[in-house]
């Protein structure tokens, strides 16, 4: 008798203030890879927010919509707390970052080796395309607030979302 398959989820964490098509490129490829992939929106104590959680979560489904309509297993969610919290309740098989460049490997790898030591959670880092190597979403922010355009950057919904803010 063939020995039951079990669901491989990953999850997905970010701030995503707002997602960007390099956040989008590292969803596409993890769908790619897991059964079932949830992108997770950290309420994040440390930084300040421009949108809201609520906002944040829309924006993020929106886009996927938008860009991976075929893609039926990716999910979107927040949480506040400890992310290996989430993961557990979750039963997420491993945590899904983006690497662009190096200056993200001492911290990334930081986050990685605590979770795992933490709870034992596998943390998969994806590269995105090297056209994104350069984005975040603090420049997107910034490039939208002085009237830039941003079409390369973010998905419509996004680019919306930020006029309005802005306005
Ligand atoms: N394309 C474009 N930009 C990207 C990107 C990609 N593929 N991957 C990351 N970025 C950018 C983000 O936009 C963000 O930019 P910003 O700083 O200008 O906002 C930056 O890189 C950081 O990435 P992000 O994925 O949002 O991570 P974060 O550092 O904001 O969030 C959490 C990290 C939420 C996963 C982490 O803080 C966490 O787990 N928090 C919960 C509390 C916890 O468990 N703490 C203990 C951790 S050991």
């Amino acid at each position: 008798m063939a020995a039951k398959r079990v669901l491989k989820r990953a999850i997905y964490p970010g701030t995503f203030d707002p997602i960007t098509n390099g956040h989008l490129d590292v969803i596409g490829r993890a769908a790619g890879i897991f059964d079932e992939v949830i992108v997770v929106i950290a309420k994040n104590s440390v930084k300040t927010p421009l949108f809201s959680v609520k906002e944040r979560v829309t924006l993020c489904r929106e886009t996927i919509q938008e860009m991976l309509p075929d893609v039926k297993h990716i999910s979107v969610d927040s949480f506040d707390g400890l992310l290996v919290d989430y993961a557990h309740k979750q039963k997420a098989v491993a945590v899904v970052r983006g690497l662009r460049a190096m200056s993200d490997f001492e911290y990334e790898s930081q986050m990685a080796l605590m979770n795992r030591k933490l709870e034992n959670i596998t943390t998969v880092f994806l590269m995105p395309n090297e056209k994104y190597t350069y984005l975040n979403s603090t420049i997107v922010r910034e490039l939208a607030k002085y009237g830039r355009d941003v079409t390369s950057f973010v998905p419509k919904c996004v680019q919306k979302a930020l006029k309005k803010k802005f306005a």
